[in-house]
């Protein structure tokens, strides 16, 4: 599903970033071909690999890039991350890989780079230039501050792209212009400015282009974007075919251009960069006023002198300009004479008018140019004050120059784009070609020479001083007398006529005569031939214009610049652009300026200059057809221009002799896994550790050498194996990986663990520890306190003793408190302390009266009379009558004798008893034997009553209180006297002895002897 959902794309660019050294499709670095010598094999590998829109192969570490014409997938932030910070041969060649490259051996080696992308026009260096800058954008560390730099880096593009490129025949977005762009990064790495250097605008285009071309995208953004009320204010009409400049090669439209689009984008990227709405203004004045000048036309008097027939086009131009009509007027139809030392207006006729107007057009058009790239740099400078730290910024230098050019009609312009182009070959070939000999000469491993074509030759036919082309058409510029082109081209013939490489239309053999034109010089370039129409080159060297200014024959220009800057300084109106473009110095210095050639011919130097300071990287762009067509692979074409680019002599060089080579910690860092003695790690000097790697992989002599610092690898398939080997490898690798990783964070987890174990025990530890001291110093305090209130403890309170008194106080009473007694028969009670004496005796009464009353309100009614009587009993009995204390325990039964059995007659309660003669006697022995005394009036008839009763004690206790004859109870020792009857008396005879036996004794009393029950 996930392979669905990518696509076959998808799927490929994964499986590509999988395979390391080779790809599946060719290989992807060009010194792995087995064949490396053929041509064939070299441009099968790049068909093979551009029909699977795999457009980047490398030859070592060059990059060749072929243009897909279409949107790839290859450029999105995942791509980014995934070629950050990787080594460049462990990925699929990308410009993000030579990006990254660049900026880490900048970062690394502090060493300033500079990438350097080649290739002929529309062959995608631009597009190549924009990726490597938004790699950057991207990938570095960015600060609020570093975004507005990367943010202006950025957006400089579309700026310099809207004024310098143009729709030609080979590309739809062709820089005309050569631009080097410095970033500048800090210590941190971050992006912090920029600086632009700009090369040879071709302004020509401005006044004309060749048929199917278009001039600079600016004009038909701003006809075709422009809001209603900005064209209102320019002048300007929504039509380009309106406009003369703009209607030459025919072609307003081109359907893969949006002008409108990239009008708005323009307009963003212009504030972006810091342009303000007046400035902006400002600049849009000038480029309406060159459409505005393209309109002006001439007409011829009679006398042959021009006038102007447009007059509103002056209008606006006077406005825009902010210059005096009639000065415009007369300076673009007179041209100024000095005459016998006295200046004089000259008038010039149509034509000569025509021309003026021309180069007055391209002057404007190129001076804007260049103060727009200078305002720009203003913009991207690297501010000092804003990043104090980053003193010695390290740089990384684009170069994105014109390609190589051939044209039908090959001019001026051709000549410098493709001498520029020689110096950059030459430069690659003393770098790189040299570099990789040199590389060899300091490891110690001979060189095998290889042939290659050196086109130093062809530079000195171009520059040499005093003998070259250029010193040839400088010298004709400024000779006196009639020099012209053709005067020039004869010059040539017979200055530089012998030279190998040069040839004219006079000196050719018949084969080439026919293909030259008699007007034409031809070069045989490194890359090619190419026909020079010399047609325009004084003109175009001279720079018509300026270079005229101070001579005799000067325009009537002069006037007109001198009038802007005049006016400008004391008012500060409009064009203060034009004003800065045009210094009034520059006008009135009497020096003569330098020939645009020579110009350019220094420029390269100084750019030669920078480059050379600097480690480049290279990308050789490769344009697959002429028909910016996708898929389309022409062979034809892209032969030649491996041909010229010298990429099979990089090759051949790259491979004499050894295919690969690494330095030995990468070498060794890479595979060291395949030898158990470089694994995991080589202890001592790497090239011992690679030594014994490839023994151990079985390396044959012959396959490989050790250099001083690198090994080098014979054959790609020794290099091959080798990775196979380390592709199998990497799996066992991997699972043991996983599992001391899986080891090694268990373990630290439970390191950690255990570490905030003992971290809580030793706390806990500690409160515990603190805790028992706390009590031992509490206990120690208290025993010392309890010691002193001891030896105190008799004095009155004092400090010393008071917690003494108060603990016994408080033990006794919680002691106290703890054994009060239970029952009133309790009489247990502690010993109060002195002080507490009075307190304990009223507390124990208070304790006592407490039970009592507690007791007394438990006590039933049946229970108390049984009290009543048991008390009774006890007044009566106790301690007189043997059977008492027996009888105490056990209850009076309500059952027997209660009160109502009882006759009141007998005893009669109302009569007392005689007071001489109790009422009831009774003995004092065990027995149950009683008396009851009748009284003496009744006891004439009967006698008293004597009765024996179980429960004597009852009996007795229940009669008395009944009869209320408590104290009348007789309890006798010896003998009980009764009456019988009618006067006459018995006795009873009580005495003790071992049983119960009453018997009638011989004197006739009664005698009972009872068993004492207790010794009183
Ligand atoms: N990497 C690329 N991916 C997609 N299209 C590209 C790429 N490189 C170039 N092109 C296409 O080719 C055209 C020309 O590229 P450009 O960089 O302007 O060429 P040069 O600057 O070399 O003249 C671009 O406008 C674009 O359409
Ligand atoms: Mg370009």
């Amino acid at each position: 599903a996930l392979f669905r959902a990518l696509g076959s794309e998808g799927v490929r660019v994964m499986m590509e970033s999988a395979l390391t050294a080779r790809d599946r499709v060719g290989v992807q670095d060009f010194v792995l071909l087995e064949n490396h010598t053929s041509e064939a094999a070299f441009i099968e590998n790049l068909r093979k690999r551009f029909k699977e829109n795999l457009i980047y192969t490398y030859i070592g570490s060059v990059l060749v890039s072929v243009n897909p014409y279409k949107e790839l997938e290859i450029y999105t932030k995942q791509h980014m991350e995934r070629y950050r910070g990787v080594n460049f041969y462990e990925v699929s060649p990308h410009i993000y890989a030579v990006s990254d490259n660049a900026y880490r051996s900048m970062r690394t080696e502090r060493r300033d780079q500079c990438i350097l992308i080649s290739g002929e026009s529309g062959a995608g260096k631009t597009e190549a230039s924009k990726k490597i800058l938004q790699y950057y954008a991207v990938t570095c560390p960015a600060s609020e501050q570093v975004q507005t730099v990367k943010d202006r880096l950025l957006q400089s593009n579309p700026v310099l792209e809207a004024f310098g490129n143009a729709k030609t025949l080979r590309n739809d977005n062709s820089s005309r212009f050569g631009k080097y762009m410095d970033i500048q990064f800090d210590f941190r790495g971050a992006p912090v400015g920029g600086h632009i250097l700009n090369y040879l605008l071709e302004k020509s285009r401005v006044v004309h282009q060749n048929h199917g071309e278009r001039n600079f995208h600016i004009f038909y953004q701003l006809i075709e974007g422009g809001e209603e009320d900005l064209l209102r204010r320019l002048g300007l009409e929504r039509n380009t075919q309106q406009y003369q400049y703009l209607v030459k090669g025919n072609c307003p439209k081109v359907s893969s251009i949006n002008d409108r689009n990239d009008w708005k984008a323009v307009r963003k990227a212009l504030s972006v960069i810091g342009f303000n709405d007046d400035e902006v203004e400002e600049l849009l004045n000038i480029i309406a006023s060159v459409l505005h000048l393209g309109n002006v036309q001439f007409g011829a008097e009679e006398s042959g002198n021009a006038y102007i027939t447009t007059d509103t086009q002056i209008k606006y131009l006077a406005r825009l300009l902010g210059v005096e009509g009639s000065i415009l007027k007369e300076a673009l139809t007179h041209k100024k004479i000095i005459a016998k030392g006295e200046e004089l207006m000259s008038p010039l006729n149509s034509e000569q008018a025509a021309s003026a107007r021309d180069a007055l057009s391209k002057a404007v058009y190129g001076r804007t140019f260049t103060w727009l790239v200078n305002k720009i740099n203003l913009s991207l400078a690297y501010k000092d004050d804003l990043y104090p730290l980053s003193k010695n910024a390290s740089v990384i230098g684009l170069l994105d120059i014109y390609g190589f050019e051939v044209f039908q009609q090959n001019s001026f312009e051709q000549f410098c784009i493709n001498y520029c182009n020689e110096k950059l070959q030459q430069l690659f070939i003393e770098l790189t070609l040299k570099s990789e000999q040199e590389e060899y000469e300091s490891e110690g491993i001979t060189w095998e020479p290889v042939q290659f074509f050196n086109n130093k030759i062809i530079c000195d036919l171009v520059e040499e001083k005093f003998k070259g082309i250029i010193s040839i058409l400088d010298e004709e510029c400024l000779r006196p007398g009639d020099a012209s082109d053709l005067t020039f081209l004869e010059k040539l013939e017979n200055t530089v006529g012998g030279h190998a490489h040069f040839v004219t239309h006079k000196l050719a053999d018949g084969k080439t005569r026919k293909v030259m034109g008699r007007e034409e010089f031809r070069l045989l370039h490194y890359a090619g031939e190419v026909n020079y129409n010399v047609n325009g080159f004084l003109d175009k060297n001279n720079d018509l214009l300026f270079r005229n200014l101070k001579e005799v024959r000067a325009l009537g220009l002069t006037v007109l610049f001198c009038c802007v800057n005049a006016h400008h300084t004391s008012s500060l109106c409009c064009s203060s652009i034009l004003t800065q473009c045009f210094d009034r110095e520059e006008l009135t210095d009497k020096k003569r300026p330098e020939t645009t050639a020579t110009q350019f011919k220094n420029s390269l130097a100084k750019l030669m200059e920078i480059l050379m300071s600097k480690e480049p990287s290279y990308i050789r762009c490769i344009k697959p057809n002429d028909a910016k067509q996708a898929g389309r692979f022409d062979e034809v074409l892209i032969r030649h221009q491996v041909k010229y680019l010298g990429l099979m002599e990089n090759l051949r060089v790259r491979r004499a002799g050894f295919a690969y080579r690494r330095r030995y910690e990468v070498f060794l860092q890479r595979y060291k896994s395949l030898c158990p003695d470089t694994w995991p790690n080589w202890k001592g000097r790497l090239a011992d550790g690679v030594s014994t790697l490839v023994k151990h992989l079985g390396y044959k002599p012959e396959e490989y050498k050790l250099g001083r610092s690198k090994i080098f690898i014979r054959f790609p398939k020794t290099l091959f194996a080798t990775e196979d080997a380390l592709e199998v490898r990497k799996h066992s690798l991997a699972t043991k990986l996983q599992a001391c990783w899986r080891g090694y964070s268990q373990k630290s987890k439970y390191l950690k663990m255990r570490h905030s174990a003992i971290l809580i025990q030793a706390w806990w530890r500690g409160i515990l520890a603190l805790r028992e001291a706390k009590r031992r110093r509490t206990a120690a305090d208290t025993i010392r306190r309890f010691i002193k209130g001891f030896i105190y403890r008799k004095q009155p309170r004092c400090p010393e003793n008071e917690y003494f008194l108060d603990y016994v106080r408080y033990s006794f009473l919680m002691n106290l408190w703890r054994n009060l007694p239970k029952t009133v028969l309790d009489k247990s009670w502690p010993t109060p302390p002195p002080a507490l004496t009075e307190a304990s005796e009223q507390l124990r009464n208070l304790c006592m009266q407490n039970m009592v009353w507690t007791y007394c309100k438990r006590i039933s009614p049946e229970r108390k009379h049984q009290l009543e009587q048991k008390l009774v009993a006890s007044e009566i009995f106790k301690d007189k009558k043997d059977n008492y204390p027996q009888s105490v325990p056990k209850l009076f039964a309500s059952t027997r004798l209660n009160g109502e059995e009882i006759s009141p007659k007998v005893p009669n309660a109302h009569e007392p008893c005689h007071p001489v003669f109790p009422c009831i006697s009774v003995s004092s022995l065990s027995d149950g034997l009683f008396v009851l005394h009748v009284p003496c009036e009744d006891n004439k008839q009967k006698g008293d009553v004597v009765l024996q009763s179980d429960h004597v004690i009852e009996t007795l206790t229940k009669v008395a209180i009944c009869a209320d004859k408590i104290n009348n109870v007789n309890i006798s020792q010896g003998s009980i006297k009764f009456t019988v009857g009618r006067g006459k008396e018995g006795v009873i005879d009580f005495t003790p002895g071992s049983e119960l036996l009453v018997t009638k004794a011989k004197n006739g009393h009664l005698s009972v002897t009872a068993p004492r029950l207790n010794s009183r």
